[in-house]
């Protein structure tokens, strides 16, 4: 990262990351100010940063070079994307990032500089976030405002921007108040164009996303997987219950997209709010055991049935798809959803799950296993470096279709046996 501070880089760096990581490449954070408050006894104030405060100085450029060593020794152990999230904010500084990093280990560099001369922005950004850094504990708003803006003075002086220039071979992307401007020099492959990509189409407007199943459907009703079944008259009753909970809220702007399946676009029939139908969004193609119960599939298919037990998010159904391959699937939906203001997403269980882990940044291993009840609004707001989730039950009961991680692969919980069940007449 490039830039002077309150310009987003912590956010940029942490939200670049997130993305990377549900992509599938393995993405960390380094970030300065956490080296440096551990070299250093409690910040005093802005006088550190000045840059004629020689003892700081050589602090904070051995803090550098720490930070950088724990880098490349982190992508040497197979790390894939390192952020350094500092100010970088002088070509000197650059350049001896460019030595150790490109010609003594050989890596790709890319910087990515934000900029900012928006000064509504930059005191938003003191407020949001750093009046909560540890450098401010038990300090009045207006007191870290003040030494804030100082310490940003003190980066001023010596500041040089990336320039196609003067520095010439190197590539980098730059950022001009939060997107309204982007400019991208010499990228280099596939990984660097992602970044430039995701990084074009996400902002900071305050927004939220509510996300929800379909209403409860037949298919949930008989257990069955897949398909492209009706809702089931409390499936409509949640649809019913939605509406007058999304009319309610009056949110403004607010745009619906569906999947392609009945059962989605019945549960937002009554709500006269814009709405998009999307395929992307459609539940994993469970491929042979389509419609099946897992019952079923434990019986037809034991082995299928356990392998994917033993690895949830990798495994795919034959013929069908893995968590995996939806992630890459839900991609746009995630890239438009970024440009989007407050949108409602209905769709199915898997696919949600997918869209939380980027929200809620959960591994891989944690994705297949995440909670998403029927009749439940799971509503994101946007907050500091990541997202406030809340879940809003409404009354209307439904059948619970999770799934857990069971101790031994393929073993079926009681809940799911709906055969044997039924031989014994139980209705539970
Ligand atoms: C810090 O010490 O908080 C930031 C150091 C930097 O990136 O300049």
């Amino acid at each position: 990262m490039v830039g002077l501070p309150a310009r987003g880089k912590t956010y940029i760096s942490k939200k670049l990351s997130r993305y990377l990581n549900w992509i599938g490449i393995n993405t960390r954070v380094f970030n300065l100010g956490e080296y440096r408050r551990h070299a250093t006894t409690a910040y005093q104030n802005h006088e550190f940063f000045r840059p004629d405060n020689q003892e700081a100085m050589a602090i904070r450029a051995q803090c550098a070079i720490e930070a950088l060593k724990d880098v490349c020794q982190w992508l040497e152990n197979g790390g894939e994307v390192a952020v350094f999230d500092a100010t970088n904010s002088t070509a000197e500084r650059r350049k001896v990032i460019q030595e150790y990093v490109v010609g003594k280990m050989g890596f790709k560099l890319f910087y990515v500089e934000s900029i900012c001369d928006d000064p509504q922005i930059i005191e938003q950004n003191i407020m949001e976030v750093k009046i909560s850094s540890p450098d401010y504990t038990n300090m009045n708003k207006e007191a870290v405002l003040d030494d804030f803006l100082k310490r940003i003075q003190h980066y001023q002086e010596k500041y040089s921007p990336l320039d196609e220039e003067k520095e010439k071979e190197v590539s980098f992307m730059k950022i001009y108040n939060t997107g309204e401007k982007v400019v991208v020099h010499k990228h280099e492959g596939h990984v660097q164009a992602r970044i430039v990509y995701y990084l074009m189409n996400i902002h900071i407007t305050p927004r939220t996303i509510y996300l929800t199943r379909h209403g409860e459907s037949e298919h949930n009703l008989e257990g069955r997987i897949g398909g492209d079944s009706n809702l089931s008259p409390r499936g409509r009753l949640y649809a019913n219950a939605l509406s007058d909970y999304i009319h309610e809220q009056k949110i403004e702007g607010l745009r619906i997209w569906t999947s392609w399946l009945k059962r989605t676009i019945q549960t937002v029939g009554g709500l006269d709010v814009p709405q998009e139908r999307w395929k992307a969004l459609n539940e994993i193609d469970a491929g042979v055991c389509e419609e099946m119960t897992y019952e079923d599939i434990k019986d037809k298919y034991p082995e299928e049935f356990a392998s994917r037990d033993q690895n949830k998010f990798a495994y795919r159904y034959p013929r069908g798809e893995s968590y995996e391959d939806l992630v890459a699937r839900l991609e746009p939906v995630i890239m438009e959803l970024e440009r989007q203001g407050n949108v409602l997403v209905v769709s199915h269980q898997a696919v949600l799950r997918c869209l939380l882990a980027y929200f809620l940044d959960k591994s891989a291993d944690e994705l297949p296993y995440l909670r998403v009840p029927l009749h439940t609004i799971i509503k994101l707001t946007p907050v500091a470096y990541g997202c406030r989730v809340e879940h809003i039950k409404l009354p209307i009961d439904a059948v619970d279709t999770h799934r857990a991680k069971p101790k031994i692969p393929g073993d079926l919980e009681e809940k799911f046996r709906l055969r044997s069940k039924l031989k014994t007449g139980s209705s539970t």
